[in-house]
């Protein structure tokens, strides 16, 4: 597409929205408060935040300045800033968004199926039983299709009219209703013991998980934050030249850490209240875990209407930011329509979902989290650290009134810290996705 067309958001805070709606998702609401239970509570937590805020805020800056730089999506990003020779690292991030909108969006069928459960009582008598009936099989792969359809047509909408404006009505709502539940929450009778195990870090625990512990919570967070996927690379490629990007990463980072402590504060109350504090994990018993719940409390149904509903909201708005990765990548680099992109796309990874809503939602989302993420990230640190170095900083100083040596200590931070940290990580996820497979956790 010709430079003077390309589209941009209408303002500062539109961008903030549409990031917030990517990062903000089913990685907030359902996966951060189960990874949180199942490895040990507030052992988790405290691991995890180290993850968001010294690993994923620097990376969301490289994300930012590649994006801004180059205007262009994370696969021609790297030609057009002089290193063609780059573009894998690139590659690495839109096919993970591929994959991930592949899965995603069979668990958004989940969640559709979940309204519709409140509304018919449908998961009101047993729990597992319901959740086997439409996790998989042709009942999964048509609600499947019906989110992936909603997200298309997002998205074919364009950048201002369909994202900006779908994600300024859904993160406000996601929000207040969030804070409901966690009130409500907070008059269960299980509510202390709950926020006992979400908030009191017995670091024994890291200790004697550590080699899970650190790949989860890294992968948690770059997932949460939408990191490594190209993602935040596109989005940034439609900004102007004068924002903040230190300043708009940090209000992009707390709003999304905020939507998960608050996701945390609603869901631990719940499970301490019907005991299922420690026996959740795995992709399924989420879902389980809480229906159940809904199912005992009073007014649970109506409760657990609006906890899907929420959930809906923020699957759908990062959702359209999976789609948008791969289409942003055509549309920029063939001259076709963007509706035509997104529907193209829309239909070969709804195609693709075709196997994890099969069952194998596991064994797509690990590949991702310990894999994929690890790889993309690595490679993009490396970039910006090492080759693209002065001119990273350069980029990051525009529109910020932050100090050259805070730039200097980010630039080192990026050459050293993350790179051997990712490293790390990338090792003992490839070990345990290793184990996984051997010992038969996913098939
Ligand atoms: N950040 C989203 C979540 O936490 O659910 C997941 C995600 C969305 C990742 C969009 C990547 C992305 F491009």
């Amino acid at each position: 597409m010709d430079m003077a067309q390309r589209e941009t958001w209408t303002s500062r805070v539109g961008f903030i929205f549409a990031a917030v709606g990517s990062a903000v998702g089913l990685g907030n609401i359902w996966s951060f408060p189960f990874q949180t239970a199942s490895n040990g509570g507030a052992a988790f937590l405290v691991v995890y935040l180290l993850a968001v805020f010294l690993i994923g805020f620097p990376t969301m800056l490289i994300e930012f300045v590649i994006g801004r730089r180059s205007k262009q999506n994370a696969v021609s990003a790297f030609s057009e800033l002089g290193y063609g020779n780059w573009t894998f690292a690139g590659v690495i991030g839109v096919f993970a968004s591929f994959i991930t909108l592949s899965f995603y969006s069979v668990v958004g069928g989940w969640v559709l199926n979940y309204i519709v459960g409140s509304v018919t009582g449908g998961y009101l008598g047993d729990a597992s039983t319901f959740f086997g009936s439409v996790s998989s099989g042709t009942v999964a792969v048509a609600a499947h299709a019906v989110f992936m359809a909603i997200t298309i047509a997002i998205v074919a909408g364009g950048v201002a009219d369909g994202i900006e404006r779908a994600t300024k009505f859904m993160i406000p709502a996601i929000l207040v209703l969030l804070a409901g539940l966690a009130v409500w929450g907070s008059t269960l009778s299980g509510a202390s013991a709950g926020y006992a195990y979400y908030l009191s870090p017995d670091f024994g625990v890291i200790a004697t998980n550590f080699t899970s512990i650190v790949p989860s919570a890294m992968g948690q967070a770059f997932f949460t934050l939408s990191l490594g996927f190209g993602v935040m690379v596109a989005y940034a490629s439609y900004l102007g030249r004068d924002d903040s990007l230190p300043g708009d990463s940090a209000i992009i980072v707390v709003l999304n850490t905020i939507v998960a402590l608050l996701a945390g504060f609603a869901v631990f109350p719940i499970l301490a209240a019907t005991d299922a504090l420690t026996g959740s994990t795995g992709a399924g018993t989420a879902f389980v875990a809480l229906a159940g719940a809904f199912g005992q409390l009073p007014a649970g149904r109506i409760i657990g209407f609006v906890f899907f509903v929420v959930l809906l909201f923020a699957a759908l708005s990062s959702s359209i930011s999976l789609l948008e990765a791969p289409a942003s990548y055509v549309v920029d680099s063939y001259d076709t329509e963007r509706w035509k992109v997104a529907v193209g796309v829309g239909v070969v990874a709804f195609l693709l979902g075709i196997v994890p809503a099969y069952g194998y939602v596991g064994l797509f989302n690990d590949f991702v989290f310990n894999i994929l993420l690890p790889i993309a990230v690595l490679f993009i640190a490396l970039f910006a650290g090492w080759i693209y170095g002065g001119e990273a900083v350069d980029e990051l100083g525009r529109g910020t009134s932050l100090g050259r040596g805070a730039m200097t200590a980010w630039l080192w931070w990026v050459r050293v810290v993350v790179p051997i940290v990712v490293a790390y990580t990338l090792w003992l996820g490839v070990t345990n996705f290793y184990a996984g497979l051997v010992n038969g956790a996913y098939f």
